[in-house]
């Protein structure tokens, strides 16, 4: 079994339908409401390991409060089959919580806070190397303090593993941290935010141009995800687009979380990036078609099941 690490934040998420998302200032009435949960940390770790459940050991480094959030957060990473021994509880912060509104296109918005994710400092990022040696792939996303991520990202690297860091929540990143990084996977907002430019639909036809920008920012390669077009790669030397498999989206929260799962499950499986960016987008398809964030984290039969008979 090849090891993942996960490194990130766990929030339990408090979700409510809207038939249209509230304007500044306004007040709307929403319909269903539910707990899941969540945490972009937390719902890459559990779905690597609900997609990679016969080829990946996952981890997950991370913390919560002392609160019953927490209880929930971990037994529902355990049951996906992630190691949850390295998320530590502290009496600093409550548990991180979210607040998400989706809409009746599936769309959302997101409002985090973060509590106890941000008592995962950059002064006990040495802590990591045990969890860290032998692993394949460490995953990061921007919902940590972001000198513990500058930290951890070095460290999975001197460790031997290769480093996959997904840019959100978009945050301008310093050169030192992105030249750490080995497959930067940030969407079209967190890319333009990336190079100072305001935020703007990208085509697939601008993708290169774009991509091969952020090259030049210091990560080995930049994976583009294209939400609804696909996404586009490139390293430097290969160069590929892959098409997003049609669907209709019923709440896209997690997408991004659950393909880059993918993208880790099938590269430790060493299946290429071709094929891992297709098991990836086949992933996030099937993931927009379900409300909430783990709750929405296909299996891999699921997965395997579009790729034979998806388009
Ligand atoms: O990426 C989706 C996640 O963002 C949600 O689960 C929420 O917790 C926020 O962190």
């Amino acid at each position: 079994m090849t090891t993942l690490v996960v490194v990130g934040s766990l929030n339990m998420d408090f979700v409510v339908t809207v038939d249209q998302l509230p304007a500044p200032g306004q007040t709307v009435l929403g319909r269903n409401f539910q707990m899941i949960p969540g945490g972009k940390g937390a719902n890459q770790a559990c779905a690597a390991a609900r997609l990679g459940a016969n080829s990946v050991t996952v981890r997950m480094v991370g913390r919560v409060g002392y609160d019953v959030f927490a209880d929930h957060l971990k037994a529902s990473l355990s049951a996906a089959g992630v190691d949850v021994s390295a998320v530590h509880a502290t009496r600093a912060q409550a548990t991180g919580v979210a607040l998400i509104s989706v809409d009746a296109s599936g769309q959302n918005s997101i409002v985090v806070a973060s509590g106890a994710n941000h008592a995962l400092v950059a002064s006990e990022t040495e802590a990591m190397r045990s969890v860290f040696r032998g692993a394949r792939f460490v995953l990061f996303q921007l919902e940590s303090p972001l000198d513990t991520v500058a930290a951890a990202l070095k460290l999975a690297r001197a460790e031997g593993a290769r480093t996959i860091l997904d840019p959100a929540p978009a945050a301008p990143l310093a050169p030192e941290l992105l030249a750490s990084v080995d497959i930067l996977t940030p969407n079209e907002t967190e890319a333009s935010l990336l190079l100072g430019l305001p935020p703007a639909r990208v085509s697939m036809s601008d993708a290169a141009a774009l991509a091969h920008s952020l090259r030049e920012r210091g990560p080995k390669a930049v994976l583009l995800k294209l939400g609804d077009q696909g996404c586009f790669y490139c390293d430097g030397k290969t160069e590929l687009s892959s098409p997003a498999f049609p669907v209709v989206a019923k709440d896209t929260t997690a997408a991004g979380d659950t393909f880059n799962a993918a993208l880790a499950v099938a590269l430790a499986e060493d299946r290429g990036i071709e094929k891992a960016l297709r098991f990836a987008n086949a992933a996030a398809a099937i993931s927009v078609t379900r409300m909430g964030a783990q709750a929405s984290v296909p299996t891999r039969a699921e997965v395997d099941a579009l790729l034979t008979d998806g388009t």
